[in-house]
């Protein structure tokens, strides 16, 4: 191999339990280049990045970091060797302040051996500014919003100056503005020679930012190249074996009667006077850029929060919803975003992970009915197609997009008239996407009231009837989905435009 690669790894194999995960798996990163790994949910993507960071040890391969062999022990090792690493599912510490997490373990004293607080608060800021937000280095990381989260782990594996970045998955949880700062800055570091190792799921920032690709399927490499000479399709053919078209999900139905009717809905400082209504058979959707309001709105709608006024219906009833379970009871089942916090029970096996929510539906006199739970989880693992190969480990061994499917899972099976999906397909590989709009239009083709709250506007125009652009807490249009294109929704969501006469 060239003498130019700052990283080769080569031939690694690595099984978990007797299952082989990585099979002869080899990447080679150029300097100052932005490399894509790309392949369907469970592929082993991130497999491969926690040997690089030394999570894990490979059973089988060589590392070698500017053409010379070395062992990655621990995650200390590739760290000094100039790796760092965002992880997929986010590593910051909720009860810690935002700089604490910047400097957690290396931590600035002075010669008295006290922390230099003011300094690493000053650092903490330039990072993150650079990353295009203002965030107050001594907020409690615990009140921050998911894509803040985001740009913690990202600002922090900035600190460093590492010589290569490792990037799974960085910007799930970001919206375009934050995901084109991002790129900014990435160009900058490919411009002072650091080379970064992108994972996504969205095609369209591999062909913006990437250089180089390669695919992983199944744990071994079926292709690599520069980006430039391929496009979308064939990579996507590369990663799922076969073609996945693009096109909008026709689903004329009609819809039927009233089922949620909200009204001059109001939270002070975080949403207003809003209005909606949503009919059994719709899908609506709500979009728009960081601080919107849209999922504060709808974590009121499903009693996590208090509104000071306004009224919900439900099915023509004035509902009080002041917790959860009144939102179960009346119908409204809410799949939230950010797994990791508000969808999983770690130390819960796959299994339970899918029932918890609707126990009930596996109880008789008491007695829980393993039979019936596998029965329904078989029934999602086919529709999902969920890669597990025991579903009685606990679901962290599931690779991120697989567990984000079985939170959709448990949802499905609570199986409210209303369901409220926010990002339903963060995380989730493109050939995975369409099977999960596919379902979601079933459901509403059955009659269930859907509403999907998404950043990824070509999402929200590709299964919904009505589109919702909220802008600074307020919905600032409201269009059908003819109507509607990428553009259009960018001026409504930065506050450029309004279209106030619709509004009510
Ligand atoms: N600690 C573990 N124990 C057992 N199996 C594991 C463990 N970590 C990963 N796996 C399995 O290895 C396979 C590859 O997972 P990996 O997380 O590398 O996928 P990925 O390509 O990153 O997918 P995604 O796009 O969903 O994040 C999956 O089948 C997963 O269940
Ligand atoms: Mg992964």
């Amino acid at each position: 191999m060239s003498g130019n690669y700052v990283l080769e790894m080569e031939n690694i194999d690595k099984s978990f339990n007797r299952v082989p995960v990585l099979k002869q798996a080899s990447l080679c990163l150029e300097e100052g280049e932005i490399h894509a790994l790309l392949g369907e949910n469970g592929a082993g993507k991130s497999t491969l990045m926690n040997i690089l960071g030394g999570i894990f040890p490979a059973d089988k391969g060589t590392i070698k970091v500017n053409g010379k062999q070395v062992e990655m022990t621990d995650p200390r090792t590739s760290q000094q060797l100039g790796i760092s690493f965002i992880h997929q599912e986010l590593n910051v510490v909720a009860d810690l302040k935002v700089y604490e997490n910047m400097f957690l373990g290396r931590e600035r004293r002075n010669r008295l051996g006290l922390l230099k607080v003011e300094e690493m608060c000053r650092k903490t800021s330039e990072v993150i500014a650079g990353l295009g937000v203002e965030i107050d280095p001594k907020a409690y990381v615990r009140q921050l919003d998911a894509s803040y989260k985001q740009l913690i782990e990202i600002a922090k594996a900035l600190l460093q100056d590492s010589k290569i970045i490792i990037m799974d998955e960085p910007t799930t949880a970001l919206t375009e503005h934050e995901v084109h700062r991002l790129f900014t800055l990435m160009k900058n570091l490919k411009a002072a020679n650091v080379s970064i190792i992108y994972i996504s799921h969205k095609l369209k920032e591999i062909q913006e930012i990437c250089d180089r690709y390669t695919v992983l399927r199944d744990g071994k490499i079926v292709g690599s190249g520069r980006v430039a000479d391929q496009n979308v399709t064939a990579i996507t053919k590369m990663m799922v074996g076969k073609s996945v078209s693009e096109e909008r999900f026709v689903h004329n139905h009609a819809a039927g009667r009233e089922m949620l009717h909200v009204t001059g809905l109001t939270s002070a400082g975080r949403f207003r006077d809003i209005n909606f209504t949503l009919h059994a058979g719709e899908i609506l959707g709500f979009t728009g850029l960081a601080g919107d309001g849209r999922t504060e709105l709808f974590e009121s709608i499903f009693g996590f929060n208090k509104t000071s006024s306004g009224s919900i219906e439900v099915e023509g009833r004035s509902v009080p919803i002041n917790h959860p379970k009144q939102a179960l009871q009346a119908g409204i089942g809410f799949v939230p975003k950010d797994r990791k916090e508000n969808a999983i029970i770690k130390d819960l096996s796959v299994y339970h992970n899918m029932s918890i929510s609707a126990l009930s539906h596996f109880e008789r006199m008491g007695f829980l009915q393993p039979n019936q739970e596998k029965s329904r989880f078989h029934h999602f693992k086919e529709a999902l197609n969920i890669k597990v190969h025991d579903p009685k480990v606990t679901i962290d061994k599931l690779s991120g997009g697989n567990q984000q499917k079985v939170v959709l899972a448990k949802w499905l099976e609570v199986d409210t008239p209303i369901l409220v999906f926010d990002n339903p397909t963060q995380g989730i590989d493109i050939g995975a996407k369409r099977e999960i709009y596919q379902l979601i239009v079933q459901l509403a083709e059955q009659g269930k009231a859907i509403i999907i709250l998404s950043s990824e506007v070509p999402e929200i125009l590709k299964v919904c009837h009505t589109i919702h652009v909220m802008y600074q807490g307020e919905i600032t249009a409201k269009l059908k989905r003819d109507q509607a294109n990428e553009d259009e929704i960018m001026k409504y969501a930065t506050g450029s435009k309004r279209e106030v006469e619709h509004i009510g």
